[in-house]
C-alpha cells in the first residue's frame, strides 16, 4: 500500500486534476451515486482477475457503508492482458448497476464497464484483505430491513418491496444483505470456514467463518430458528463461496467440513452475495462419520400396551426399479428401527416415471416391504389412495402420493373400505367416537388449493386394546418459484405461500370435525409440509385447533430442529403435529440426520431426513 499512498498524495497536489475515488463510485447506499456517469482517474490496486474483468481497491473510507472495492468489467482480451494482480493503476470509465437480465429479482452489482485510460502507476503492491470476525463481523439475524413483518423474511405480504427501489442507505451493523454490500468489490479472508451444506450444481456452497454466529447446529451448520424477539432468524451471517478465480476446483464439501481459510472478493451473482476465492481452499477436517440410529424402539411389555412408535420419510420419487430403493430399506430397519407405522411420501406410481396411464402403487410398495422384509424378518403392511393420472403433481408421469406402511401385528385400519381418488372424507360415527366414512381416504380433493398437487391422505387405525388413532399423511405444494433470500424482493418471494397457508386450512378443518365429535382424539398429522414452523401464518389455522408441533413437545434444542439443507440454512420442512390428548402423555421425537450428514452430496440418499417418534395413545 506504500506506494498507492504516495499517488494519493500525489493527485490530491493538483488540485486542476479530476479524480474519482472507489468509495465515491460505491457510496453509502444501494446504488452508485454517480450511475450513468463516466469517471476519470480513478485509482486502486488490482486483487483479482476474471475471464470478464477485474477487481480493484482503492482508499478505504472511514465510513463503513461505504466499499473501496469495485468491479471492472472487460471482455477485452488486450485490457486483460495488460493488466496484472498488484499493479496499481488509474482508469476511465463508466459507472454501471448491473444485473443479469435473466432474473428482476436479482440485485444490482456496481461496476466500471468501458474501462479505458489505463496507466500502470506502480507494481507488485500487496493489498491486506479484511479479515472477516477481526476487522468486520456480518449481522446475525436480519437480512433485510424490509423485510417487514412478525414472521421477519418469511412474512406475508411476500414481495411487497424492493431494495433497489428503496435505494435506502445501508446499515451494515444490522441487515446482512447490507453488510455484504457494504463490502462489495473488496478483498476478504474468511478465516477457518465451516461449510453450511454441500455444494450446488455449479461447485458453489455456502460457509461461516470464524466469527460469532448464532443457530449453530452440533453438526457445525446453521438452522433457521426464532430469535431472541421472535423473529425468524435466516443466518445473514453465511457467505456463498464461488468457483476459484484461478480456475481450480473447490473441494467436494458437506455440511460441517471445515476448510482451510478462504481470501477472495465480495460480489453479487446469480441472487446472491459471493465471495470468489483466489485459489480454491483445501479441506482440514470432517464430522464424525457415524450417523446415529433412532433409540426410540418398540417396547412391547404388559404395561407398555398403549405406546406406539412411527417414522416420516419424504424417499425422494421412490419406484419399484429405483437404485435407492434397498438403501431406503436399510435406512428404514438399521436407523429408524422398523417403527410400527410410517408417514412415507413421494411413493411414485408401479411404472415410475414412465408416463403410461399407471396410477397404482401396489409394486413400488410391495417392492419396499420386501426389502425391509428380507433385512429384518418384519412384515408390513401398505395403505394408500391412488391419484387421478397425472392430477397430483411432481415428476411428470410419476404419479407421486403419499402412503403409510403399518405393523398388522400392532395396528389395523378401522373398519377399512379405501375411497376412490376424487372421494373426499367424511367424519362420521357418534359422539365421542368419530369414524371415517371411508379409510383410507383423502381430504377435501376437489378443493382447488389441492389442485396439481399430493392431497393429505386420512387414516383411522385401531389397535389390539381397540384404542383409536387418526392419522393425516401431507405432501403440500412445494417452494419452486420463490426468490432467493438475498434477493431484490422483500420480504422474499415464497411461493406458493397463499396456497400453502389454504392447504394446512384445509387439513385443520378435518381436525376440527374430528374434535367436534371427541376433543381428546389421538391425532397425528405428519409429513412434508414444504414450509418452516417459522412461516407462522401458514400453521396458523392448524395450531388455532389446539394440536402442537411435536418438535416443542419433546423438547427438541432449537438448533437440532432439521431435515433438510437449503442455501445457508439447516431447516425443517417436514413436521409431525400432535393433538392435546397425546400432548398431554410422554412424546419423544427425533430427527434423523442420515441424509443432511451425509458424507457427500453423491452418497446421498433422499434430500430429506426422516424421524422417528414414541407417543402413548392411552
Ligand atoms: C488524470 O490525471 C492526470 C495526471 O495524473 C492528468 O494529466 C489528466 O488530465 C487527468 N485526467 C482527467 C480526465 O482529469
Ligand atoms: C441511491 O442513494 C444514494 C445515496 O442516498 C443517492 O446518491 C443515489 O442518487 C440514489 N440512487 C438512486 C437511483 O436513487
Ligand atoms: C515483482 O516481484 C517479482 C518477485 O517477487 C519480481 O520477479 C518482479 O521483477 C517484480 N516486478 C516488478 C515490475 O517490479
Ligand atoms: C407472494 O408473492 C407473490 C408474487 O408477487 C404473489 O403472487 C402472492 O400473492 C404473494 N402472497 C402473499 C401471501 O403475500
Ligand atoms: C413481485 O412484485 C413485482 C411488482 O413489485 C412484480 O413485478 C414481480 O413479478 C413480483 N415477483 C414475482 C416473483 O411474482
Ligand atoms: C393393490 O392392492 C390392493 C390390496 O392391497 C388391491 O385391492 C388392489 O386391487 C391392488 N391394485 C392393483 C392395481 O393391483
Ligand atoms: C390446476 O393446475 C393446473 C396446472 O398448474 C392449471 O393448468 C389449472 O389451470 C389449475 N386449475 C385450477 C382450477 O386452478
Amino acid at each position: 500500500m506504500a506506494k498507492l499512498f504516495s499517488l494519493f498524495f500525489f493527485s490530491a497536489s493538483l488540485a486542476a486534476v479530476s479524480s474519482t475515488t472507489i468509495a465515491e463510485i460505491q457510496g453509502p447506499a444501494w446504488q452508485s451515486p454517480l450511475v450513468g456517469q463516466t469517471v476519470h482517474n480513478v485509482t486502486g490496486t488490482i486483487t483479482a482477475k476474471a475471464d470478464n474483468g477485474f477487481w480493484i481497491v482503492g482508499e478505504k473510507s472511514s465510513d463503513i457503508r461505504v466499499s473501496n472495492g469495485l468491479y471492472v468489467f472487460s471482455s477485452s482480451a488486450s485490457i486483460l492482458s495488460s493488466v496484472t494482480v498488484g499493479d496499481a493503476i488509474s482508469l476511465s470509465g463508466r459507472v454501471t448497476e448491473f444485473r443479469s437480465s435473466s432474473n428482476p429479482s436479482y440485485l444490482f452489482l456496481t461496476e466500471l464497464t468501458s474501462p479505458s485510460n489505463i496507466v500502470r502507476l506502480s507494481s507488485n503492491n500487496t493489498v491486506t484483505p479484511v479479515v472477516l470476525g477481526r476487522d468486520r463481523s456480518p449481522p446475525t439475524r436480519y437480512l433485510s430491513a424490509l423485510d417487514i413483518g412478525t414472521d421477519g423474511f418469511l412474512s406475508v405480504p411476500n414481495n411487497s418491496s424492493r431494495i433497489e427501489q428503496v435505494n435506502g442507505t445501508l446499515q451494515p451493523d444490522r441487515y446482512g444483505l447490507d453488510f455484504w454490500e457494504s463490502l462489495e468489490g473488496q478483498l476478504v479472508t474468511i478465516p477457518k470456514p465451516t461449510v453450511n451444506g454441500f455444494q450446488n450444481n455449479f461447485g458453489e456452497f455456502w460457509v461461516h467463518g470464524d466469527w460469532p454466529v448464532t443457530g449453530k447446529n452440533r453438526r457445525g451448520g446453521l438452522t433457521l430458528h426464532f430469535g431472541p424477539d421472535g423473529i425468524p432468524d435466516g443466518n445473514p451471517e453465511a457467505i456463498m463461496i464461488g468457483s476459484p478465480l484461478d480456475g481450480t476446483k473447490n473441494p467436494q464439501p458437506a455440511l460441517g467440513v471445515g476448510l482451510s481459510d478462504v481470501t477472495g472478493v465480495v460480489t453479487y451473482q446469480f441472487g446472491f452475495y459471493y465471495v470468489l476465492p483466489l485459489t480454491a481452499p483445501e479441506i482440514i477436517s470432517r464430522p464424525d462419520a457415524t450417523i446415529p440410529a433412532t433409540t426410540l424402539t418398540a417396547s412391547r411389555g404388559l404395561f407398555d400396551v398403549c405406546t406406539i412408535t412411527f417414522g416420516d420419510y419424504n424417499v425422494e420419487n421412490l419406484s419399484p426399479k429405483s437404485a435407492h430403493l434397498p438403501t431406503i430399506a436399510s435406512h428404514i430397519v438399521n436407523y429408524l428401527k422398523t417403527p410400527d407405522f410410517m408417514f412415507l411420501q413421494e411413493i411414485q406410481d408401479d411404472s415410475g416415471p414412465t408416463d403410461d396411464g399407471t396410477v397404482s402403487a401396489n409394486l413400488t410398495l410391495s417392492t419396499l416391504v420386501k426389502a425391509i422384509f428380507d433385512l429384518s424378518k418384519v412384515t408390513y403392511s401398505f395403505a394408500s389412495v391412488n391419484p387421478v393420472d397425472g392430477q397430483d403433481g411432481g415428476q411428470p408421469g410419476g404419479n407421486i402420493r403419499t402412503a403409510y406402511l403399518y405393523r398388522p401385528e400392532v395396528l389395523k385400519l378401522a373398519k377399512a373400505a379405501p375411497g376412490g381418488p376424487t372421494d373426499a372424507v367424511k367424519v362420521e360415527g357418534r359422539w365421542l367416537a368419530p369414524e371415517l366414512n371411508l379409510n383410507p381416504s383423502r381430504i377435501d380433493p376437489a378443493n382447488a388449493v389441492w389442485n396439481a398437487t399430493r392431497k393429505p391422505l386420512v387414516a383411522q387405525w385401531e389397535t389390539s386394546l381397540g384404542i383409536n388413532l387418526f392419522t393425516v399423511n401431507v405432501h403440500l405444494s412445494s417452494k419452486g418459484g420463490s426468490s432467493s433470500t438475498q434477493g431484490d424482493a422483500r420480504p422474499p418471494v415464497n411461493s406458493p405461500v397463499d396456497v400453502r397457508t389454504g392447504q394446512v386450512d384445509s387439513v385443520a378443518g378435518f381436525v376440527k370435525d374430528i374434535f367436534e365429535k371427541n376433543r381428546n382424539a389421538n391425532v397425528l398429522i405428519g409429513g412434508d409440509f414444504n414450509e418452516f414452523i417459522q412461516t407462522r401464518s401458514v400453521y396458523k389455522p392448524l395450531l388455532d385447533t389446539g394440536m402442537t408441533d411435536i418438535d416443542e413437545a419433546a423438547r427438541i434444542p432449537a438448533t437440532e430442529r432439521y431435515s433438510y439443507v437449503f442455501d445457508q440454512n439447516a431447516q425443517q420442512l417436514d413436521h409431525v403435529l400432535i393433538s392435546p390428548a397425546i400432548q398431554r402423555r410422554k412424546v419423544e421425537f427425533e430427527h434423523i440426520h442420515i441424509n443432511t450428514w451425509s458424507p457427500s452430496l453423491s452418497a446421498r440418499i433422499s434430500d430429506h431426513d426422516p424421524s422417528v417418534g414414541k407417543i402413548r395413545l392411552c
